[in-house]
């Protein structure tokens, strides 16, 4: 890791999934290096309200600045839950409580990281997805449901992540898609950027799903340019509970979840991920300046450096 000498770092982390209470000692223990850290949530901090508070405010209260994204289970209406809120309303809600912690959200303006590696627009994105991530030979989103409910592999999202007032998910999916299109093009081009958003933005990093036909609640194929189409010096991501690091077109896609109990107690405790300063031997913008990055090519390997 690279050594900052108290300045600031952009650290990363997800899928706290804190209704798990072997997961609240994990948050617990999530602290700043510096005084001047900031932390990036890419959302599933938990199923209920309370729950998400819980956690976003002890991290509120510890980092220099928090930054969140919802989930899917931060947007899920559990039955067990007192704020029965659906959709909009409840991600309004969410956005609120965010605000009232000091939380940055989707919502707000895009915070500006000042450190080493930086300056960097940071943004916050709430995408969800469309079903465009379909297996291949079903070319439609009800085929590709039907067979996903044949093989009994089906997201607990058809049963509590409620769309209201959208038609559906997919609609909802693609009106964020066409808003925050909106707002990225409109950031300073001066300054590359940290992408974060639950979903992963590309489908390659779905391909080692246990599961291929799960990827249709992963993401849309309306993100897969968006790394190199606004200038991202790193993406994260988290959802598929696969903690790694990947290279698409030269930027480094940081998944950064923690997942189950039953899935990080083999791999130790989880810690949080350094995205900013760049750890030591990677390319802080692999890409940067954008001309470099139209020679590079599609790679999902780490290129060498
Ligand atoms: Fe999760
Ligand atoms: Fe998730």
């Amino acid at each position: 890791m690279t050594v900052t000498d108290g300045g600031s770092s952009l650290l990363a982390i997800s899928d706290l999934h804190v209704g798990h209470p072997a997961n609240r000692p994990v948050v617990e223990g999530l602290r700043p290096r510096t005084p001047q850290d900031w932390l990036l949530v890419a959302g599933d901090v938990g199923d209920t309200v309370a729950d998400v508070e819980w956690a976003l405010r002890l991290l509120a209260g510890r980092f220099a600045r928090v930054v969140w994204s919802p989930g899917n289970h931060e947007l899920w209406t559990p039955p067990r839950d007192p704020v029965t809120l659906r959709g909009v309303a409840r991600y309004a809600h969410l956005v609120e409580l965010c605000r009232d912690l000091g939380v940055v959200t989707p919502e707000d303006p895009y915070p500006v990281w000042v450190g080493p590696d930086g300056p960097v627009t940071v943004a916050p994105l709430m995408l969800l997805y469309d079903h465009s991530w379909r297996p291949d030979g079903f070319d439609t989103v009800e085929a590709a449901l039907a067979e996903a409910y044949r093989t009994g592999v089906v997201c607990t999202d058809e049963m509590l992540l409620h769309p209201d007032p959208y038609e559906s998910r997919s609609a909802w999916c693609a009106a964020r898609v066409a808003e925050t299109a909106r707002r990225l093009a409109g950031r300073d081009p001066a300054l590359p950027t940290v992408l974060m958003n639950h979903w992963p933005l590309v489908r390659e990093v779905t391909r080692v799903l246990r599961y291929p036909i799960f990827a249709q609640w992963c993401g849309t194929e309306a993100t897969a340019d968006w790394h190199v189409r606004f200038a991202a010096a790193a993406v994260v991501y988290g959802h598929l509970h696969i903690p790694r690091t990947t290279w698409h077109d030269g930027v480094r896609f940081e998944e950064v979840s923690v997942g189950y109990p039953r899935e990080w107690q083999p791999r130790g405790v989880p810690r949080l991920r350094q995205i900013l300063p760049a750890p030591d031997g990677v390319p802080p913008t692999a890409w940067w300046p954008p001309a470099a990055a139209l020679t590079r090519g599609s790679q999902s390997s780490r290129p060498s450096a």
